[in-house]
């Protein structure tokens, strides 16, 4: 899907027509204070720094809005819970009025309900509201909310509201420096593993990598895996063909092997309960100095920033993942509306769209702005992350998450397996994992998302 004006004046033509039935089916508004209509929403934001990003976004609109309510219908749990809940009402016929989905195939998995195209459709286009943003939205991210049926007929699906950066290292600063560590020298897989095994060997006591992949949470272990050591040892390129131009066997090449074992080793380096611990457990152990290092979303700074202790440059750092520098791997966390939600919802996505709306959130959720024309001030710890993705959209090395390029129940067979794998430690087998990337190649072959890849 190349993008451009043509994508812009299609969208535009679209916008026209929908903006006139738009019309006739929003409600006038009263103007008074009673609460005339409410609009749940679901997302599974819960840690620190993502569960405040929310709160202040959705203060914004209830501010603006006082006549809508908004109902957090959100469930305790990671990922995996609300998306089954989200799963759940969609396919049950009673969705929620708005839902968080990461760009792409887990978004799109409701536009291309039946894997293959628009038959079953379950989300609403939105093209008419998405002129605030669209044009300010870069071209990958704005492809993750799109789907053309056809070539010049593109629609618009969600809001995005941020761009994540998954492969980062984050460390202690002291920590490092008390164990002999330049974090400059971590240039390499390799390096940083050689960076493990000297805090390892000055303290056995000590975690040199905290990781937490329990609870439910074993989409860190495909995070680890696919956007950091794959891409570390095949590069951005070659790990987005394996989802965009996936040949027969890519489970079996050296690289996939390579990455398999690189996470076995990593797991030499992490905390012994990795397996009951979750992502932000395994942050805080690396904030308080229990920990050097940990590899994470740049939902992490988020999480840093928002604990009681206020964690700041002073205590940590964060870097792209050693391997990958230069490469820049994006999620975004977009907001559709389902057929029959609420028509009021359109506000909502509509304060989700605005720069107040992304500046509120993503100031307090570690992300930078889907929206590129949203300030970052120059001592805001997000700026180096905008830079970079500056540099690398310059260099053609931003590459969409796997979350993006993939069906979730390609996701959730890979973490699956990586699950078995960590658990066996240090006996897991890597081809029983490569078998199961294979077993699921289909999902990929058979893709319809962002084109059909077979006829
Ligand atoms: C989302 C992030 C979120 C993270 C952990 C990811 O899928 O894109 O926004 O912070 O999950 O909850």
């Amino acid at each position: 899907m190349r993008p451009s004006f043509k994508f812009i004046t299609a969208i535009r033509r679209a916008a026209a027509a929908a903006l006139v039935l738009a019309a006739l089916a929003l409600p006038a508004c009263s103007g008074g204070p009673t609460e005339t209509s409410t609009i749940d929403i679901i997302h599974w934001w819960k840690a620190g720094g993502e569960a405040e990003a929310i709160k202040a976004l959705l203060d914004l609109f209830r501010h603006q809005n006082p006549t809508i309510g908004v109902v957090d219908a959100s469930v305790e749990g990671g990922s995996f819970e609300a998306r089954a809940v989200i799963r759940s009402r969609i396919s049950g016929g009673t969705p929620p009025d708005t839902f968080q989905a990461n760009g792409g195939w887990d978004l799109m998995a409701w536009v291309l309900y039946n894997n293959k195209n628009l038959d079953l459709n379950k989300m609403q286009q939105i093209d008419d509201y998405a002129q605030d943003w669209i044009k300010n939205v870069p071209e990958g991210v704005r492809n993750s909310v799109s789907y053309a049926a056809t070539p010049d007929d593109p629609h618009v699906y969600a809001v995005p509201l941020n761009i994540h950066r998954l492969n980062t290292l984050f460390y202690n600063k002291d920590v490092l420096m008390n164990y002999h560590i330049d974090p400059a020298t971590l240039t390499s897989v390799d390096a940083l593993f050689t960076a493990a095994e000297s805090i390892k060997q000055q303290n056995p006591q000590f975690t040199p990598i905290a990781l937490g992949y329990g609870q439910k949470q074993s989409w860190t272990l495909a995070l680890l895996f696919c956007e950091n050591l794959l891409v570390a040892r095949m590069t951005g390129k070659a790990y987005q063909d394996l989802f965009l131009a996936p040949k027969p066997l890519d489970a079996f090449t050296p690289s996939v092997t390579y990455a398999l074992e690189d996470l076995r080793t990593l797991v030499s380096y992490a905390n012994e309960d990795a397996g009951d611990l979750t992502w932000d457990q395994a942050m805080r152990r690396v904030l308080k100095g229990e920990a050097a290092m940990t590899i994470m979303g740049d939902w992490a700074k988020g999480y840093a920033n928002a604990q009681p202790e206020h964690y700041d440059g002073n205590t940590f750092g964060f870097m792209p993942m050693p391997g990958t520098a230069g490469t820049f791997i994006y999620t975004t966390d977009t907001f559709g509306m389902p057929i029959g939600a609420s028509t009021d919802t359109i506000k909502l996505l509509q304060t989700f769209g605005s720069q107040e709306g992304q500046q509120t959130f993503n100031r307090l959720k570690g992300s930078i702005s889907a929206r590129l024309d949203v300030e970052i001030a120059l001592d805001d710890d997000r700026r180096p992350t905008y830079e970079d993705f500056a540099a690398a959209s310059a260099s053609k090395m931003i590459f969409p998450a796997t979350a993006i390029l993939a069906q979730q129940t390609w996701i959730d067979a890979m973490s699956g397996a990586l699950a078995d794998f960590v658990g066996k430690f240090p006996n897991g087998v890597a081809s029983d994992v490569q078998h199961t990337m294979d077993n699921y190649s289909d999902l990929l072959f058979s893709s319809c998302w962002p084109t059909c890849l077979t006829p």
